[in-house]
């Protein structure tokens, strides 16, 4: 399998034309878990810099935010035409309806992989699927309840993200290749949305047991509830960035959302179907977490310049007590991902048990905690999936489903063969 994707090609950033243009992290663009090799390195951009706070960086004034620049005040006749040094991630006052001049290519370019990477969940066959599960001896009991857990915890999450995203995000970022990635993320979510509506149809699932699950299973409400409490104050209508209070809390809806949610909540869920994948069990499924594997590591990696880049603009921002902030959040993100591993695997299956679960989302968590430029969370934590480096950087994997993948390909974006 050769996804033909760009973001296989591990690009070295694109040349600042200053810092202030530059994601100050900009991770390695692919999800690719393996250890790092010097190449690897050598075509990774600039490893995060922990910068302790500098006491002589006194916060500024709060902005006076009149109408948050969303783009819908009135139009200023006399304005300027826009100047790229006026555009910044967080209350910039330049015109946020004018995408050019670009100041953030790395936001460009997620939006140009996101489209080249389009997938429709109804393109990929569910009949071995169907045969599967209809079949009484296809798959074991704890096999079929981690399926419809797993289903159940990614069928809302979809939503979940999406209107994080559209309703909370969107308005506060004051940049408009940024809003133009969101939107295409916007669109993605609706696709995997959709693809969970295609597999319950498809097998012939209980519609209200998957989808109402986030309500009904204690371990999937607890992530849920946690996200949407890191949330709440960008829910109020009033709510706009511009204080450093608020400019903080901005910054943990981003990291709770993208870093923990999409970060680290699915690859549980991923190691799960892919193991069955691996199996040649459902393989429809398998394929299509395959593809929101993919879209879901351009959405972390936007998600993690996003954060690098306001707070290389917002210094201030970043103290002690907001670094020990986030830290804790990571860690308790792991911690109810290893609760969600238990309870979906009690006896353990397709070589997978809550334990290994558990050492895998610490090594993903230590991932996470240096790409935001903290140092690592769980020091000791080794990668117990291997084959998931494997899965993630499909370069290497050319017939991972040996038996049907061949035949998909979409957009001259993919190509199985
Ligand atoms: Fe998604
Ligand atoms: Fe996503």
């Amino acid at each position: 399998m050769n996804w033909n994707d760009p973001l296989a090609t591990l690009r070295p950033a694109m040349p600042p034309k200053d810092a202030a243009q530059a994601a100050p992290t900009a991770p390695a663009p692919t999800e690719d878990e393996r250890p790092r090799t010097e190449v690897d390195r050598a075509q990774t951009a600039t490893a995060p810099v922990r910068t302790a706070p500098d006491p002589a960086i006194r916060e500024p004034e709060p902005v006076p935010t009149v109408d948050g620049n969303t783009g819908l005040g009135s139009i200023d006749r006399d304005g300027g035409r826009v100047s790229v040094d006026d555009k910044a991630m967080i209350n910039a006052r330049a015109d946020v309806n004018q995408l050019l001049p670009l100041k953030y290519q790395w936001a460009w370019e997620k939006y140009l992989w996101g489209c080249n990477n389009h997938w429709m969940p109804t393109e990929v066959p569910m009949q071995a699927d169907i045969a599967l599960w209809r079949s009484p001896d296809g798959l074991t009991a704890e096999e079929r309840a981690m399926v419809k857990r797993n289903l159940g915890f990614f069928a809302t999450s979809e939503s979940l993200v999406a209107n994080n995203i559209v309703l909370a995000v969107y308005r506060q970022l004051t940049n408009p290749e940024c809003r133009q990635y969101l939107l295409r993320q916007a669109f993605e979510e609706a696709v995997h949305t959709h693809t969970f509506q295609y597999i319950c149809e498809s097998l012939g699932l209980d519609e209200g047991e998957i989808f109402n699950m986030y309500r009904e299973v204690p371990s999937i409400t607890d992530k849920a509830a946690w996200a949407l409490e890191h949330t709440r104050s960008l829910d109020d209508p009033e709510f706009r960035t511009g204080t450093p209070a608020r400019d903080r809390a901005f910054l943990k809806d981003l990291i709770a959302f993208y870093v923990v949610f999409e970060g680290i909540w699915f690859y549980t869920g991923f190691a799960q179907i892919l193991s069955l994948g691996r199996r040649n069990k459902m393989v429809g499924i398998a394929q299509q977490y395959q593809y929101i594997l993919r879209d879901e590591s351009i959405h972390l990696n936007f998600g993690v310049d996003v954060i690098n880049q306001i707070r290389a603009e917002n210094p201030h921002l970043w103290t002690d007590g907001l670094e020990r902030e986030v830290r804790a959040m990571l860690v308790e993100g792991c911690e109810l991902e290893a609760a969600y591993a238990r309870d979906t695997m009690p006896q353990g299956l397709l070589g997978l048990t809550a334990d290994l679960c558990e050492e895998y989302l610490r090594f993903i968590g230590n991932r996470r905690a240096g790409q935001i430029g903290l140092e690592p969370l769980f020091p000791a934590a080794t990668n117990p999936f291997p084959w998931m480096s494997e899965v993630i950087d499909l370069r290497k994997e050319k017939n991972f489903f040996e038996t049907r993948v061949t035949e998909y390909q979409t957009g001259g974006a993919l190509s199985w063969g």
